[in-house]
């Protein structure tokens, strides 16, 4: 099958979350299991591009007109990578916005984006489905089944739209319809109106032949009040249509045996490694050798409400009377990045901090610390706490979405489980949580076995990349029977 990727990041050209991860991974293993995978991006600042496709491609947004070219990056591990080449709109400092806030033209580089990702399809690489993710891809299957409804070279091609986090949505003005070339006529509660403004992503949850999200638990969460953030409505009206699909790990990347970031290699057989990792640690955060008897517990976080760290802030007091060590690695809210810097200040010699975005220190952290605490609000699916999975390093996690369902709460009695879980959304549930956590520590040949538990999960793609597979079929079985049906009437 040949399937078109269209992503506004993607390793290993852009990233500012694990979308880049799904991005880079998942293409690698439908081509391992003799699929074609081409992944469409933008050309971002710093993405080096080998050669032009198509020097000038005509994309109208509105009465406007965009020119990008496309653009060849190469081929890597069987996936070819193609960007969207239009310097005014990419490459800038950053992918969506500044310190100001969101890029105030989003919608116009996301539409044309979208646009230019059909016409790729058309004019350069025609796939069997084209796969898109998130709401900056979610025009796709909109421009398709409205402006270009009627092209007897698309009609028949099935759309797949993956939402990896309901958070964002690409809210815009009513005005902006125009702007990016859409009817007027959209502007309806059964295509883009939400509530006087127009809603990208709820255009992507409607028009798309097939919605995915990326755990099983939170498709279920996101049909609820509680975590649709106000599209619950919309995707309960997709019925069998939206489907969890966990994310993979790519452990070329992210495995402790062969890992070039980190100080020492070890597995499960020979976990001496750990702790030399361990001494490593504490030294790039420079906190004493001491740390070295007690549990360190690791965080490395885009600092974001999504992420629980109004939970850290009210459980901070009570949970540092606690006999560990904290190193956290992120950045985002100022308010956030706060919080852990004046924690640093006030524990220096427990607490280490870096405000950054560091993959190398992600990987020490993972395999340096004994413990690993997402306590998120939601959490579509969350790659941290299955990495720290194979690392050795045991997960804390509120038990939402992907957190519930790739960690298995620990049971003492049965010696079974890789983690420690809580349930409601609130600081004494968190606190109580890491007093197991660190209580279960204490006793080295049940901490081992935790271990143990956890470095033998797998998650690698393979599993997950089959059930897409799946889906990319149905999602073409059903393109045949809507076209047959519109043929007929
Ligand atoms: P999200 O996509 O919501 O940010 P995930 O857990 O799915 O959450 O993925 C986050 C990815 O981004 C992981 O690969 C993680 O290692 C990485 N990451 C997040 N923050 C940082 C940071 N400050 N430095 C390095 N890597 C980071
Ligand atoms: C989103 C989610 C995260 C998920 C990632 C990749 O950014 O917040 O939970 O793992 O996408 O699907």
């Amino acid at each position: 099958m040949k399937i078109l990727f269209v992503s506004p990041e993607g390793l290993p050209f852009s990233k500012t979350g694990g979308l880049a991860d799904v991005v880079e991974a998942l293409p690698r293993s439908l081509v391992e299991s003799g699929h074609q995978v081409a992944v469409l991006l933008p050309r971002y600042k710093g993405n080096q591009a080998a050669r032009t496709i198509v020097p000038s491609m005509t994309i109208p947004l509105g009465s406007m007109m965009r020119f990008p070219a496309i653009s060849e990056a190469g081929t890597f591990e069987g996936v070819r990578y193609y960007f969207v080449d239009d310097p005014e709109y990419f490459q800038r400092e950053k992918l969506y916005g500044d310190k100001s806030g969101d890029y105030t033209d989003n919608a116009r580089r996301f539409g044309e984006l979208s646009r230019a990702a059909i016409e790729f399809a058309k004019q350069v690489w025609m796939p069997d489905v084209l796969h898109c993710h998130d709401w900056q891809a979610a025009l796709v299957p909109v421009y398709l089944r409205t402006l270009y409804a009627r092209d007897p070279a698309l009609e028949s091609l099935p759309v797949v739209f993956t939402v990896h986090n309901l958070g964002y949505q690409g809210l815009f003005l009513r005005a902006t319809l125009s702007l990016i070339g859409l009817p007027e006529e959209l502007f309806r509660v059964d295509a883009l109106e939400y509530y006087g403004k127009i809603n990208l992503l709820k255009g992507g949850l409607l028009f798309a032949d097939y919605v995915t999200t990326v755990s099983r638990k939170y498709a279920q969460e996101i049909q609820t009040k509680e975590y649709g953030c106000g599209l619950e409505g919309v995707i309960q009206s997709r019925g069998n249509r939206v489907m969890g699909i966990l994310n993979g790990v790519d452990y070329s990347q992210w495995n402790p045996e062969t890992d070039t970031n980190i100080v020492a290699t070890y597995s499960a057989k020979l976990m001496d490694g750990k702790k030399l990792c361990k001494k490593d640690l504490l030294s790039t955060f420079q906190l004493p050798a001491e740390n070295m008897k007690r549990p360190v517990i690791g965080l490395v976080s885009r600092f974001v409400d999504q992420k629980g760290f109004d939970l850290i802030a009210e459980a901070a007091p009570e949970l540092m009377k606690e006999d560990f060590a904290l190193v956290a690695l992120g950045n985002g809210d100022a308010k956030y990045e706060k919080l852990f810097q004046d924690l640093a200040k006030q524990y220096p010699s427990r607490v280490g901090v870096k405000i950054a975005y560091d993959n190398v220190v992600a990987h020490k952290i993972e395999a340096g610390v004994d413990m690993f605490l997402m306590p998120s609000r939601y959490e579509p699916c969350g790659l941290n706490q299955i990495y720290s999975l194979r690392y050795g390093t045991v997960p804390i996690v509120r038990a939402t979405g992907g957190l519930d369902d790739t960690v298995e709460a620990f049971d003492a009695k049965t010696g079974k489980g890789t983690g420690f879980k809580f349930e409601a959304y609130e600081g004494a549930a968190l606190v109580k949580c890491v007093r197991q956590a660190l209580a279960a520590y204490t006793d080295l040949r049940q901490w081992r076995s935790l271990q143990a538990n956890g470095m033998a999960k797998d998650f690698s793609w393979k599993a997950s990349a089959a059930q897409y597979v799946k889906l990319y079929e149905a999602a073409k079985q059903s393109r045949i029977q809507a076209v047959a049906a519109t043929s007929n009437t």
